[in-house]
């Protein structure tokens, strides 16, 4: 393992390689091993069996990580970041509108988007397709979420968010709760956007109890406002205030990444570009994918699946202990934070077959029902799975076949992993796009 400091523990090593420093942690020390980061102490879970004890067995010992509850500032109670009852309400008010029936309808809207997008591309031209990816989403999230309302803010409700990502992961942020109303530009920058976020989201909300006819339609937010639980009582506008700040930060970033690490892939692996465009070429030929397409686009989706493997998005995932606990034959003592990261376990020789190389094929036998439980967990798992999982994987499988339809992306610098909350591509993802040739026949 690399080299522990007094008082800094391992954080050098860390912060110079965060994934390198954790993966070689776990070949050194096993499949539960302690970490010191500076002032915090973590344990690393690295076993798939540990994970499913922890997130499925005995999920009610933990509770969220630190890092997570850092969020609440902006999150407030929403789904991500709230506990115990509270949580466990809000879930099952939100849950059917995630039901897969209902998000069946957003089909069309997501790949109206991504045509609108392949429109303004031009062949030849070189662009951050990151940020093509990022816009795509959030414009998905937003209509999907709050119908055609947000239309007229979309810029300012871009850049808001924008603004607020990047302060979460500002070594500032961390101390928010001592500086919030101080008057350095960083933070009176983060909490104009959280105002105006705010703003926008509590006119929605305004707007659609006042209107009952808007109330009526299909987004989740008229989901949400119309949800009740058994005992007749509904959502309070700063519950749906937090929902909504959830969703919007928990639904677009992480779909957007999923797709920019894809592009990197098809990239570097053009054998797998070219059998995606065959099969994208064989189902759809010329026209719109639909949701019908989605079942028969089975390639698409095991290159969605094999991304997801390669360079998870929510790479890392924390829990604290909220009692003594026994895990692997080691003592947690209570308060104790633990984190187990998909990265880390995806990429498992143990698990997976020639774990660094990109194979779709993988998925396309029964690996899924061979693989240990909790080897392959990029959406989480147990109660606090993704609530978003089936609308996240409809609208990645959509928007590649979408867009890889008529264009190839060519990513012209291999992005740089920046494993902050979320994977990112560091510096963003400059590339040449080139029209398709159209397929004979
Ligand atoms: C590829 C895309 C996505 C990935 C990789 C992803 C990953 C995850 C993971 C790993 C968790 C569990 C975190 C934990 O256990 O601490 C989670 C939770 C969550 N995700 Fe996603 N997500 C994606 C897309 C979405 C979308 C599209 C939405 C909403 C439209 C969404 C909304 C949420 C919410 C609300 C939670 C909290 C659920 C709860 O605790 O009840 N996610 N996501």
């Amino acid at each position: 393992m690399a080299e522990r400091w007094p008082l800094v523990g391992n954080l050098p090593a860390y912060m110079r390689d965060p994934i390198g420093f954790l993966c070689a942690t776990r070949d050194r020390y096993g499949d539960v091993a302690r970490v010191t980061l500076g002032p915090l102490e973590a344990v690393l879970v690295s076993h798939p069996s540990l994970v499913e004890e922890i997130l499925v067995t005995h999920n009610r010992r933990w509770k969220k990580d630190q890092f997570l509850q850092t969020l609440r500032p902006v999150l407030g109670d929403g789904l991500l970041s709230s506990e115990g009852d509270f949580w466990r309400r809000q879930r099952r008010l939100a849950q059917p509108a995630f039901h897969r029936d209902r998000i069946a309808s957003y089909a069309d809207i997501m790949v109206d988007y991504a045509l609108a997008l392949a429109a303004r591309w031009r062949d030849g031209e070189t662009r951050d397709v990151h940020r093509d990816m990022m816009h795509l989403t959030l414009d998905i999230v937003a209509k999907t979420l709050f119908g055609a309302d947000v239309g007229e803010h979309a810029d300012d409700v871009g850049e808001a968010l924008e603004t607020v990502l990047n302060f979460t992961v500002d070594p500032t942020y961390l101390l928010l709760p001592f500086l919030r109303g101080l008057p350095t530009p960083a933070i009176r920058r983060f909490e104009a956007a959280v105002a105006k976020l705010d703003a926008v989201i509590y006119g929605v909300i305004e707007r659609k109890r006042k209107n009952k006819s808007e109330t009526e339609s299909k987004d989740l937010l008229s989901m949400l406002l119309q949800a009740v639980d058994e005992d007749g009582s509904s959502m309070s506008d700063k519950q749906l205030r937090d929902e909504c700040m959830t969703l919007f930060l928990a639904g677009h970033e992480t779909t957007a990444l999923a797709l920019s690490w894809t592009w990197h892939l098809l990239t570097v692996n053009p054998e797998v570009d070219a059998e995606l465009a065959k099969e994208l070429s064989t189902v759809l030929g010329d026209r719109r994918p639909s949701l019908a397409d989605v079942p028969k686009l089975k390639y698409t989706a095991n290159v969605i699946a094999e991304s997801l493997r390669v360079f998870p998005p929510a790479w890392s995932t924390g829990r604290e202990a909220c009692e003594d606990i026994e895990l692997g034959g080691f003592h947690i003592p209570r308060g104790s934070q633990v984190w187990f990261c998909p990265w880390v376990i995806q990429r498992d020789p143990r698990f997976f077959e020639a774990p660094e190389r990109f194979m779709p094929e993988r998925w396309s036998g029964d690996l899924q029902k061979s693989l240990p439980r909790y080897a392959y967990f990029p959406f989480g798992g147990g109660p606090r799975l993704c609530i978003g999982q089936a609308f996240a994987q409809m609208e990645a499988v959509l928007l590649l076949a979408t867009l890889a339809q008529g264009f190839r992306v060519e990513v012209l610098h291999p992005p740089i992993p920046d494993p902050t909350v979320t994977l990112r591509p560091k510096k963003g993802l400059l590339s040449c796009v080139t029209r398709r040739a159209q397929q004979a026949g």
